[in-house]
């Protein structure tokens, strides 16, 4: 088996290096898992930089999550064949891994590109958009990075409920796929795009998500009509949020902070079952899905962080560890 590991804290597409790794006798207890898919997220990329918010010692395995197929189980679990969805991340990154059984989550033989994105992304636009407002059909939100996979899952998300999104992206050729996403409203990040926003919609945003930081934190909570919320629930700018204090306090805006561990940690099994019991329904009705841009052998590994940090991508870049 090879597993994609790296040695030090610096750029991702520098330091990621594979390995073969001896095939050992699985443990009791254990299931081996052959993965099949495994996204490139944010977040790998933040934890291999060595700035997201746990890192596993180093030299450290990579990737979060991901969807495999059950080959040998030692003892109770899965039977073989099984598609489940992976655990105990870091370390999706792989060609094979043993897991502990029972932290394994058998998934349905469908759509494994879908599936396999189903852990983190889905799960946090869901909550973000249950946990910080009660939103109302007919309410308007505002989201930056609309063209995300989170910024896409909130569109389908919120307009299942009839809550109209308006989503703001960094640049001109992204407006379409966002409209096409289905939003009610997109704009193009600026220095006005409270004016613009104030021009368009007929009340302004209750809540505001926000995934860029820096500036554009304050420029999207400025949308925001008085009592508003925002919430930071990333960083892709790589600056600190800042915002202008008056207001803040002039629109009585509130600020909060998301992080999908937080939740993982502290949610119920009965809670968690059923969010993520909904969200795999939806995905196996093809109601909520993830545009893919690319998908890369495991071998590629270096090309396919290359290719998703330089931006610009029309979806979720995808890694096939066992071939595509
Ligand atoms: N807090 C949590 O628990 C949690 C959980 C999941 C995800 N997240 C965060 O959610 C965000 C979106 O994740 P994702 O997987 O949906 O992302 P994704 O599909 O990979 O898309 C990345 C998005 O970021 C934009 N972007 C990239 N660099 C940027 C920059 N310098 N300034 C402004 N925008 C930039 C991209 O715009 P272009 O298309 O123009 O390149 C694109 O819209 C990330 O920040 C991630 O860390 C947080």
């Amino acid at each position: 088996m090879t597993h994609a590991f790296y040695s030090e804290h610096v750029n991702a597409a520098e330091v990621i290096e594979l390995r073969d790794v001896e095939e050992v006798p699985l443990a009791p207890g254990q299931t081996r898992v052959k993965i099949l898919r495994t996204p490139i997220n944010p977040s790998d990329i933040a934890q291999i930089g060595g700035v997201y918010g746990y890192q596993p010692p180093l030299p450290a395995l990579a990737g979060m999550e991901g969807i495999g197929e059950v080959i040998e189980v030692n003892g109770e679990g899965h039977e073989v064949g099984t598609l489940v969805l992976l655990s105990d991340p870091p370390g999706a990154w792989v060609t094979e891994r043993d897991f502990p059984s029972h932290t394994l989550v058998p998934v349905p033989n469908a759509d494994i590109d879908q599936l396999s994105m189903l852990t983190v992304n889905p799960a946090t636009a869901y909550l973000l958009l249950t946990e910080y407002v009660d939103l109302k059909p007919g309410d308007w939100i505002i989201q930056s990075a609309g063209n995300s996979a989170v910024g896409r899952y909130i569109t389908q998300l919120a307009k299942a409920r009839g809550i109209k999104v308006a989503s703001v992206v960094r640049r001109e050729s992204a407006i379409a796929d966002v409209q096409d996403a289905g939003c009610d409203a997109a704009f193009v990040d600026g220095p006005d795009l409270a004016d613009h926003v104030a021009a368009e919609l007929d009340t302004p945003p209750v809540l505001a998500i926000d995934a860029v930081a820096g500036a554009a934190f304050g420029r999207l909570a400025s949308t925001l009509g008085n009592g508003g919320t925002a919430v930071s629930y990333g960083g892709m700018s790589g600056e600190d949020i800042s915002m202008s204090d008056s207001m803040m306090i002039f629109n009585n805006i509130t600020v909060r902070g998301f992080w999908l561990v937080n939740w993982l940690t502290s949610a119920s099994p009965e809670e968690m079952q059923r969010v993520y019991g909904e969200l795999t329904g939806l995905i196996l009705e093809g109601k909520l899905s993830a545009p893919i841009d690319k998908i890369f052998t495991l071998d590629q590994i270096n090309e396919a962080l290359a290719h998703t940090v330089a931006g610009g991508r029309s979806g979720k870049v995808l890694l096939a560890p066992n071939g595509i």
